[in-house]
């Protein structure tokens, strides 16, 4: 077998859901294709490919990234968490038991990705971050609860072609509920 060319390859070390991968990639490899084709880490899913649907959505270093856009080797030494490092053994995490409690998927192809975004929006929400929808941004105003309307602007990018919306948005809230203990309008 040939031997990689430097000039178009480099061997990289993922840290994924506290583990550490070595693998050699092509340059070109997203790390979705990483996480699929080479780490056999298939529950991250491949929708649009064009970062448009939000069924690739990963954590890198505790933000939304969706993977179909991002550079294997440009996550080198970032911590990544996908779907197959949300829960803690058998126990499910939160928010994947309020999808289950509360029926937040029919075909379940958008989850992982909708789960990993929810776990984003509580933090990202729970730190005070507005979103497009938030009315009041100056900077002494009290942070918004997480109503539907906020809940629903914050996962617009996570798209569901089953129509499990309604569900989805009383999961992520319930899961917020639980986490943070705060009131949900
Ligand atoms: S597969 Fe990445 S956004 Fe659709
Ligand atoms: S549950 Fe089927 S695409 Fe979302």
């Amino acid at each position: 077998m040939p031997s990689a060319d430097p000039a178009t390859s480099s061997v990289i070390t993922l840290q994924i859901n506290g583990e550490k991968h070595t693998l050699p990639v092509d340059h070109r490899t997203t790390l979705l294709d990483a996480l699929r084709e080479r780490l056999d880490l298939t529950g991250t899913k491949k929708g649009c490919d064009h970062g448009q649907c939000g069924a690739c959505t990963v954590l890198v270093g505790g933000r939304r990234t969706v993977a179909c856009l991002q550079l294997a080797v440009a996550a080198e030494g970032r911590e990544i968490t996908t779907i197959e490092g949300v829960s803690e053994g058998d126990a499910l995490h939160p928010v994947q038991q309020a999808f289950v409690d509360l029926d937040g998927y029919q075909c379940g192809y958008c989850t992982p990705g909708q789960i990993c975004s929810a776990l984003a929006v509580i933090e990202e929400h729970a730190a005070g971050w507005p979103s497009a929808v938030t009315e009041d941004v100056s900077p002494e105003a009290a942070p918004p609860p997480l109503s539907p309307e906020e809940i629903r602007e914050r996962m617009s990018g996570n798209l569901c072609r089953c129509g499990a919306y309604v569900s989805i948005v009383r999961a992520v809230a319930q899961a917020a509920a639980a986490t943070q203990k705060e009131t949900v309008a």
